[in-house]
């Protein structure tokens, strides 16, 4: 597809394609939705095969994180930006500072920070050239244990529609993936007195939950068929699919991995047949979205954030109660309240402010 077949298909304002001769950077922003307030995203640096590819991505990231950011109540907008090179070779200060004065020039259009091969000290050189960069370690930091506590409260709005108890004491729950997330999570499960069933590609990082939360661990394959009460999916996406879905043994799916379902409407619908209760990803994943977004209304206070995340709660309890209403499976339930959301917004904005350019 080109470019602006895909800012039809989905909606996208703007989609800027970058150079840099002195420096060879590459990259392409896409800025999907800014009726909520400026496009906010990470910075990906990756091989591309080549740019379709690499535009492919950028369009869909983009585009997810306009639903996350809505449904989580922020008032921002869904962006990206993808740097076509090898992370190995291409990167030094005078490459992320040339980066830095491009998203400098979209004058707060997005804001931008860490993501795949982007790390904490690659946005320090970014920083020296732009004010738009959120998720700073010396701001809001590392996301990935409010995300974990998001999912941790999201799993416990699951049990209480599904066995009318949010208690987790005694619930067995299998989890794919201990990476910065799913471990913290596990801590959190482990804390309520759930059993875990754990796996992950990483031999070191199930011996330490055998070890530190009694879990009993799985090989990677078995992860879909254990017999549980929740699974939850932390580590890639796309994992529950037509050769999946009919494997699992379980009444839950709740976890923080992005895009878990191959195809939303397909296998949001084989879950709901199969009376198994989906909460879907960027609802529950949403902690580090919000985090970041406490930035804009500093002070950024911890523990007024975490309140905040815990919200995470009582929306799930509303989408599932509009699934069960209306038989519509929960991910397509959350697309439409983001988007409902979206054009209210925009609606409510259409009016005439004074002091605003009108002729
Ligand atoms: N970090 C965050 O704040 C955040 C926020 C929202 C969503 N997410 C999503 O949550 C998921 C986990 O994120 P993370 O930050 O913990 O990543 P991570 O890389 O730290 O952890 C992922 C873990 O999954 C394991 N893994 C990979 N493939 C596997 C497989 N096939 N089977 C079992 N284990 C496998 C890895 O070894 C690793 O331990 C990702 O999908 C990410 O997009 C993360």
């Amino acid at each position: 597809m080109k470019v602006f077949d895909y800012m039809e298909k989905y909606g996208h304002e703007q989609i800027i394609y970058f150079y840099d001769k002195a420096t060879g950077l590459k990259g392409i922003t896409a800025i999907h939705d800014t009726v909520l307030g400026p496009a906010i995203g990470g910075t990906r640096l990756f091989n591309y095969a080549n740019e379709d590819d690499a535009l492919f991505d950028v369009v869909r990231l983009s585009r997810g994180m306009t639903y996350k950011c809505s449904a989580a109540g922020c008032n921002c907008g869904g962006g990206k930006s993808v740097l076509l090179g090898d992370p190995g070779t291409v990167k030094n200060e005078a490459y992320l500072r040339a980066y830095g004065r491009f998203v400098q020039s979209l004058g707060g259009r997005f804001f931008t920070g860490e993501d795949m091969n982007i790390s904490e000290f690659d946005v320090d050189n970014i920083m020296k050239e732009t004010n738009y960069v959120n998720g700073r370690a010396d701001m809001s930091g590392n996301p990935s244990p409010v995300t974990s506590y998001g999912v941790y409260w999201g799993i416990k709005a699951a049990a209480k529609e599904k066995w009318g108890d949010d208690s987790l004491k005694g619930k067995v729950i299998a989890v794919q993936g201990l990476g910065a997330v799913g471990y913290t999570l596990c801590e959190y499960l482990h804390k309520e007195g759930a059993k875990l069933i754990v796996t992950d590609i990483k031999p070191e990082k199930v011996d330490r939950a055998v070890k530190e939360l009694g879990a009993t661990p799985v090989k990677c394959e078995e992860i879909y068929s254990v017999k549980c009460d929740i699974f939850s999916p932390n580590s890639v996406g796309a994992i529950l699919n037509d050769d999946t879905i009919p494997q699992l043994k379980c009444e839950v799916v709740a976890g923080a991995a992005n895009n878990v379902l191959l195809d939303e409407k397909k296998h949001g619908d084989m879950l709901m047949d199969r009376d198994i209760l989906y909460a879907p990803d960027y609802v529950i994943n949403a902690g580090g979205v919000v985090n970041v977004y406490q930035e804009f209304n500093p002070p950024y206070n911890r523990e007024r954030t975490l309140g905040i995340i815990k919200q995470i709660y009582d929306r799930l309890l509303v989408i599932f109660a509009y699934s069960k209403k209306n038989h519509l499976n929960t991910q397509l339930v959350a697309n439409k309240f983001a988007e409902d959301r979206i054009n209210l917004i925009g609606k409510m904005r259409a009016n005439f402010i004074p002091g605003e350019k009108h002729h």
